[in-house]
């Protein structure tokens, strides 16, 4: 195995430049909550390979579920020859999905193919074809995942033309002084300048946004949204792609509102490290694409479907929600008592363990500070601190640990982030003094 400046120099002869990564050390293993480098360095991991490790690195019992089913069937194609753990992980899907109406589920292998078959099950049981989706959204990089994206660069500038009949609306910032009746008017403006809103199949939100940088959609702003969908027929569609499984605190975001969606596209942590995703939806919607429209030759793998049975027993089991609450209230207490001090912090929020910090110039919400932000992932990076940036305009810095992380560990990385942000900013601190 190479160092780590010899494999990011074999990357770059090799590699196309369109996966961009935001360090340029190479994992070689990991366990729960640490990474170890090619070189042995070892990091803790703030950011779960982007929110798919709530349950840790190579969680036992998810490894032991993994090992078993390599042992019995790795490949069939559900579409030729079923297997048991495809439909138990759906019942346990239909089970746990917010809301009392009867559900049905069905398994892919990535988030954008989930937010794709979720536009296509909508479009078939509406016969429509608009979408609204929100700025700052990210649902994936597929053609019409792209589209539904609400951020220019890198996403979509140069890509041709978008998907037709998808428009976007502002999402609600407090901070950025975006109130639930801003958004809720732009919809309706919507409807009276550009779209009939019999035309609208879907409209898709993450209750917490994730890559648009953290911010929480008000419960009150989702149940209007309820209503308004309701009102037009229009198939309300929660992407908990990076907000679901016990992130929140509840295992969806959106159940903190109270809001039975339509659809909920669920992927990334629900499997532990496996690719698997899904698409679970009041069963009238669900059903109306008739067999064949939908699947997928590798959708709902049994490998996947092994791994995100285990992970849900240990989300069960661990009570996993609970820790998010109380893991992430530390973190917004370390966080909060450190922009006390940090004039670059302008804004902490959180829900549960998903939890943000916004860094600025000069205290102001409108002058964002992409610079610094990158400065200090990598930064973080060079003290063994693995962290992710997201917002629109590049300058938030999320954390999210794994939900399995001991205390100890976590209060290192927060040591780690204070000392980096504490370095890059000394000269501003002082000034505060
Ligand atoms: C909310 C949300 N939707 C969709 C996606 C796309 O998922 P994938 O990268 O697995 O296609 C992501 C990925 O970050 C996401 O955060």
């Amino acid at each position: 195995m190479g160092s780590n400046s010899e494999l990011h120099r074999r990357r770059g002869a090799a590699v196309a430049r369109g996966v961009a990564s935001s360090l340029s050390v190479y994992a070689q293993r990991a366990q729960n909550a640490e990474i170890w480098d090619v070189e042995g360095r070892r990091y803790i991991d703030f950011a779960s390979g982007i929110s798919v490790l709530n349950t840790g690195h190579r969680h036992p019992r998810v490894v032991a579920a993994l090992q078993q089913q390599i042992g019995d069937l790795t490949h069939a194609c559900f579409q030729v020859t079923p297997y048991e753990a495809y439909v138990a992980l759906c019942e346990r899907l239909n089970a746990l999905a917010p809301g009392a109406s009867p559900k049905k589920s069905i398994l892919f292998s990535t988030g954008a193919e989930a937010v794709e078959n979720a536009l296509k099950i909508a479009r078939y049981h509406t016969r429509r074809s608009g979408v609204i989706a929100f700025s700052g959204a990210f649902h994936g990089r597929t053609l019409a995942t792209m589209t539904l994206t609400g951020k220019v660069a890198p996403y979509k500038a140069g890509f041709g033309a978008m998907m037709p009949e998808v428009f976007h609306v502002p999402f609600p910032s407090a901070y950025h002084g975006v109130t639930p009746a801003h958004s809720l008017a732009a919809i309706e403006q919507l409807f009276k300048a550009d779209v009939d809103p019999a035309r609208v199949a879907a409209l898709i939100i993450e209750p917490v946004q994730g890559e648009g940088g953290f911010y929480i959609a008000p419960p009150e702003f989702l149940r209007s949204l309820r209503v308004l969908c309701d009102s037009h027929g229009i198939v309300f569609v929660a992407d908990e792609i990076q907000s679901g499984m016990a992130r929140t605190g509840r295992m969806f975001a959106i159940e903190h509102a109270g809001v039975e969606p339509d659809l909920v596209t669920v992927a990334k942590s629900i499997a532990g490290g496996v690719p698997l995703s899904a698409v679970v939806g009041k069963a009238a919607i669900m059903d109306a694409p008739p067999p064949g429209g939908l699947g997928g030759t590798y959708a709902g793998s049994p490998l996947g479907c092994a791994a995100a049975l285990a992970v849900l027993d240990v989300m069960a089991e661990e009570q996993l929600a609970e820790r998010a609450r109380a893991l992430g209230s530390q973190v917004m207490t370390r966080l909060k008592a450190l922009q006390a001090k940090c004039p670059a912090i302008g804004e902490v929020r959180g829900l549960g363990s998903m939890v943000a910090m916004e860094l600025v110039k000069n205290r102001r919400a409108d002058q964002p500070d992409a610079e610094l932000t990158r400065a200090l992932v990598q930064a973080a990076a060079a003290r063994g601190l693995v962290i992710l940036s997201c917002g629109v305009y590049g300058n938030v810095i999320r954390l999210l640990a794994p939900l399995t992380i001991s205390e100890a560990l976590l209060n290192e990385g927060l040591d780690v982030l204070e000392a980096a942000l504490t370095d890059l900013t000394a000269g501003q601190m002082a000034a505060t003094g």
